[in-house]
C-alpha cells in the first residue's frame, strides 16, 4: 500500500468509560468506527493497572478488528501470555511506569535487564509467528539495538519534537528523527512513529525517509469530543421535545 498507514489509538474512549464504570464508550465500537472511517489499524495499549483498555477488550477486539490490531505492551511474562494467546497482529513494546500519565520515553534498550526482558518477549512472540515493533528515542544506535534484538519494525518517539516550540528546538529534534529514519532505512527496519502528534505538527514528519505508519491517539479522540458534541446535545434535545 502507498502513503503512510494511520493507526488510530482508541485508549482514551476506554479511559471515558472506566471513569464511569459503564459499559460505554466501549473501544470495540469506537475502533469499527476508525475503520469505517479508513483507518488502516488499531492500537491499544493494555497496561500492568488495567486503567482503561482491559483484557477483554483485547480479546473482542482480535476479532472484530478487520485491518490491523497493535498490542501496545510492557515487555513482561504476563503480557507476553496475553499476546500469545490473542496473537495481535503486531506487538509494540513499550516502557511503563505506573505513576506516568502516558508513556514517557523509549525503551531504555542499552540497560542489561530492558535488554533481556526486550530480547526474551521478542524471541517468544516471533516463534509464534508474532512480529515486534519497539518503541524508542529517535537514536540510530537505538535503532541498530532493535534490529539486534529482532524486531521487525521501530517507532520513533516523536513526543520531544511535538514539545519543541517552533524554531532551533523543533529543527534539532526533527533532525533527531531524520537520523535515527535514516538508520532504519539502511537497516531494512520498518518505520513507525508516534507520540503527541496532532493537527498541528504531523505535517512536520511526513517527509521522514522510509516512515510506513503513525500511532495517534490523543488528538484524535479528543477532537472526536468536540466535533461530535453539538451532533449529540442535538439528539438529547430531539429525545426531549418527543417526550
Ligand atoms: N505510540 C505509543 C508507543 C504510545 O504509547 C502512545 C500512547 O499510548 C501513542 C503512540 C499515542 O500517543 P498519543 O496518544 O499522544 O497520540
Amino acid at each position: 500500500m502507498d502513503g503512510i498507514r494511520l493507526h488510530v489509538n482508541v485508549d482514551h474512549i476506554a479511559t471515558l468509560r472506566q471513569q464511569r464504570g459503564t459499559r460505554f464508550p466501549d473501544p470495540v465500537t469506537a475502533a469499527a468506527i476508525c475503520e469505517l472511517a479508513g483507518a488502516h489499524g488499531i492500537t491499544v495499549h493494555l497496561r500492568e493497572d488495567r486503567r482503561h483498555i482491559q483484557d477483554r477488550d483485547v480479546r473482542v477486539l482480535r476479532e472484530t478488528v478487520k485491518t490491523i490490531l497493535n498490542l501496545e505492551m510492557a515487555a513482561t511474562p504476563e503480557m507476553v501470555g496475553i499476546a500469545l494467546a490473542t496473537v495481535p497482529d503486531l506487538v509494540t513494546l513499550v516502557p511503563e511506569k505506573r505513576e506516568e500519565k502516558t508513556t514517557e520515553g523509549g525503551l531504555a534498550l542499552l540497560q542489561p535487564e530492558t535488554e533481556r526482558a526486550v530480547g526474551e518477549a521478542i524471541s517468544r512472540l516471533a516463534a509464534a509467528g508474532i512480529g515486534v515493533s519497539l518503541f524508542i528515542d529517535p537514536e540510530p544506535e537505538m535503532v541498530q539495538k532493535s534490529q539486534d534484538l529482532g524486531a521487525v519494525m521501530v517507532e520513533l518517539h516523536t513526543g520531544d519534537y511535538t514539545l519543541a516550540p517552533r524554531g532551533e528546538k523543533r529543527d534539532r529534534e526533527l533532525a533527531r528523527l531524520e537520523n535515527a529514519s535514516e538508520k532504519a532505512g539502511e537497516l531494512g527496519i520498518g518505520l513507525a512513529a508516534g507520540h503527541g502528534l496532532d493537527y498541528t505538527n504531523v505535517r512536520g514528519i511526513l517527509h521522514l525517509p522510509g516512515l510506513v505508519e503513525l500511532n495517534i491517539g490523543h488528538s484524535i479522540i479528543s477532537r472526536a469530543a468536540l466535533t461530535g458534541l453539538s451532533e449529540a446535545v442535538a439528539e438529547m434535545l430531539a429525545l426531549m421535545t418527543y417526550v
